[in-house]
């Protein structure tokens, strides 16, 4: 049995991996990064058209993330959360200077570890500051995995930890592509949607809810941008009733859209973000809440209702702080905007030649492909719930022999590099989501 061989069989063996029916994985076994790039055990070099999860947005190995992980790692490696810390009130302090409150009040942070964390702790902050116990989030949507996270996620990944607790109630957002409002275009999808939007709000009792909770573009769900306007309704809508609104950013943020947050990028100031991923450039678990500073003040007096003992870790802010100083000295933040250009217009090109290609979409470095059995009923690839007969598992093994890994949810596949990709790797996955889509139509 070769090296690499017998890696896979002991990963199979001993690790369970998340969401996937265990049975049969054989992925790559991932030894290295450079770049834009990862390298299997074997050598076989591959494109990371994914960003890891979303989230490797300096590309993997940026030297000064790297150093300032080993230097803090011989300085200290943990601190509890009660002492403070220098590193930790530098990214604080670096986080209000790019977050949308920094001309006005600033925000403070509250760190834990994941994403999901976040947006369980987000909400818990949301009621204890509006004394309110109602969340609304969208379906179609992902939060995170943990207790009260999964129950805002707006898909199936959501029945596992079902039925969860009370509270969360979810509404339809925008969807062009498919539109939830039979709307013929994009104004009259802002219009319905919000209508419908204040008419699950009357049922509900605005009175009784606490936040709003979503994805200022849809990621995971396959990169829904909103339709002009409807954020900035959103906005109004929430501000009218009292409510808060929390932008989870865990994907999001940090340069992906072309802004440091999607918040800039569609000039709506939310109440709070949650972030991940980006942070660190996923080389160390980082999560966290930014709260404008009106509503942080709101524990100067009563005590802050959570804690973890990894919140602020040293490691992990001092991984934060070299990758957002990194960001800015390299102009990350707007950089999607150029790449945006050569996305649309290399998924284009696939769109027009491929017949299964529905639609192509996004904005900054994020985008996806939505795969379709029919371009005109839209009928999709795979169904909603689930791939059964495996067609995306074939497509994403033949990107893979092209030397190209990405990922995604059932009929949509991810087009999101780091956002330090050059042109010429755009069109090198181009070229291998070209000829993986060839493949993939000639077993239909
Ligand atoms: C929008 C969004 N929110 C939250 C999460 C959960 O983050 P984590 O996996 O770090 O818990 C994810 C993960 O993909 C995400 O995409």
């Amino acid at each position: 049995m070769s090296a690499t061989a017998e890696i896979q069989a002991k990963h199979a063996k001993y690790v369970l991996t998340p969401w996937l029916a265990q049975g049969g994985l054989a992925a790559p076994v991932i030894v290295r990064g450079e770049g834009r790039h990862v390298f299997d055990a074997d050598g076989t070099k591959y494109l990371d058209l994914g960003s890891g999860l979303i989230a490797v947005n300096l590309g993997h190995g940026h030297p000064s993330v790297v150093k300032a992980i080993q230097e803090q790692a011989a300085a200290l490696c943990y601190a509890a959360p009660g002492l403070f810390n220098e590193q930790r009130a530098e990214l604080a302090a670096e986080l209000s200077d790019i977050s949308p409150w920094a001309r006005g009040e600033g925000c403070r942070t509250f760190f834990t570890t994941t994403g999901a964390e976040a947006n369980d702790d987000a909400v818990r902050l949301a009621r204890s500051i509006t004394g309110r116990t109602k969340i609304l989030t969208a379906y179609r949507s992902f939060h995170g995995s943990t207790g009260t996270s999964i129950m805002l996620t707006g898909e199936d990944r959501r029945f596992g930890g079902e039925p969860g607790g009370p509270g969360i109630m979810r509404f339809f957002a925008p969807y062009p592509y498919r539109s939830p409002f039979w709307a013929k275009d994009n104004e009259e999808e802002t219009v319905r949607a919000i209508e419908h939007l204040e008419r699950t709000l009357v049922h509900e009792d605005p009175k009784r809810v606490a936040a709003i909770l979503i994805e200022p573009v849809v990621g995971s769900n396959g990169v829904i941008v909103y339709p002009d306007g409807y954020l900035k309704a959103l906005r109004e809508l929430t501000e009218k009733h009292g409510i808060l609104l929390i932008f989870d950013e865990v994907m999001t943020g940090f340069g992906r859209t072309g802004a440091a947050f999607a918040s800039q990028k569609f000039g709506v100031v939310p109440d709070m973000m949650t972030f991940a991923k980006g942070v660190t450039s996923a080389y160390i678990p980082l999560g966290g809440i930014m709260i404008r500073e009106k509503l942080a003040g709101t524990w100067d007096q009563k005590a802050l209702p959570s804690g973890h003992t990894y919140s602020g870790h040293p490691m992990c802010v001092a991984a934060g702080l070299a990758a957002v100083r990194a960001y800015k000295e390299e102009n990350l933040f707007t950089r999607a905007n150029e790449i945006e250009g050569w996305l649309k217009s290399g998924l284009a090109t696939l769109a027009e030649k491929h017949r299964t290609v529905g639609d192509a979409r996004g904005v900054g470095a994020f985008f996806a492909l939505e795969l379709v059995k029919d371009k005109k009923t839209k009928e999709p690839l795979v169904a909603w719930q689930g791939d059964g007969p495996g067609v995306m598992k074939t497509f994403y093994a033949e990107l893979r022999k092209r030397g190209v890994i990405t990922f995604g949810k059932f009929n949509c596949t991810m087009v999101a590099p780091p956002l330090t990709v050059t042109k010429a790797e755009v069109d090198e996955g181009m070229v291998a989501l070209d000829g993986a889509l060839t493949a993939l139509e000639a077993t239909l």
